[in-house]
């Protein structure tokens, strides 16, 4: 796992719009594994700022997000199908037909998470997964003991996770309880993953992800089974890591 640690959640989101951009120079029908929440908007925008100003080129590009909120429909305001529209896809060049987010209005849950597990495998997997991370250890949302080696799947969210996204909805009865999100084991086999978390909210559940023992109670922690993780983190959300001094040693040897 490389951890780089960084003042500032914009140097970071840049950071991993290089990685993604180096990916897409190598391979520009990519497959990018997208998240949503408050975390990846910075980084969302240093795309579209390269799309525009720099001709990025999405055009190519396949994505499949990590989740979508059962009962919404993708025109709901609050179901994450809105939010990459209006976040991300809609300002840059990306095909609407090779974007995919889980289907939360399906009358058969386990036939369209069935048909997405096999929508990934037809894409040929995922080359680079972004992730946020849950103050309750989440990824996706694989709450906790979450099985380690699962597959998209509904699940029930934590008080915890309601309550941390009770924001994004006027009402409590408008927030549904239950999401279909890809599983751990499905995370896991993404050829590159890049977990962004900002803020002091964040620093516990990095701490037990990163240096923590491997454990279902914090998914997060099952990516210290990935081959290539990489978990970018500001001073406050990386607070808690007992090896600070050692990250930042690797990172200022690192070739550039
Ligand atoms: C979102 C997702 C979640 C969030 C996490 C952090 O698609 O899968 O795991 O990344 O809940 O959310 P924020 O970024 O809002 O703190």
């Amino acid at each position: 796992m490389e951890v780089i640690l960084k003042s500032d959640p914009e140097s970071l989101c840049r950071l991993a719009a290089d990685m993604i951009t180096d990916l897409m120079q190598r391979k520009p029908d990519a497959v990018l594994g997208l998240a949503t929440g408050s975390t990846p908007l910075k980084l969302y925008a240093e795309l579209i700022r390269r799309h525009r100003e720099e001709g990025l080129d999405f055009s190519r590009v396949r994505t499949f997000n990590l989740d979508e909120y059962v009962g919404l429909g993708p025109d709901h305001p609050q179901s994450y199908a809105s939010y990459m529209r209006n976040h991300f896809f809609s300002s840059v060049n990306v095909h609407p037909d090779s974007t995919h987010i889980p289907n939360g209005f399906t009358e058969d849950i386990p036939a369209e998470c069935a048909a997405y597990e096999q929508a990934i495998q037809d894409a040929g997997g995922i080359d680079l997964q972004i992730l946020g991370i849950g103050t309750d250890g989440h990824i996706g949302f694989n709450e906790p003991t979450s099985s380690l080696t699962s597959r998209t799947r509904i699940k029930t969210l934590t008080a915890r996770t309601l309550a941390d996204n009770a924001r994004f909805f006027e009402q409590e009865a408008d927030q549904p309880h239950h999401v279909i999100t890809m599983g751990i084991g499905t995370i896991l086999e993404s050829r590159q993953a890049v977990l962004l978390a900002f803020g002091d909210s964040k620093a516990d559940a990095i701490a037990q992800a990163v240096e923590g023992p491997l454990t279902a109670s914090v998914p997060a922690s099952a990516l210290q089974l990935h081959p290539k993780a990489h978990v970018f983190v500001d001073e406050a959300a990386g607070s808690q890591l007992e090896r600070q001094d050692y990250y930042r040693w690797v990172y200022d040897q690192k070739p550039r």
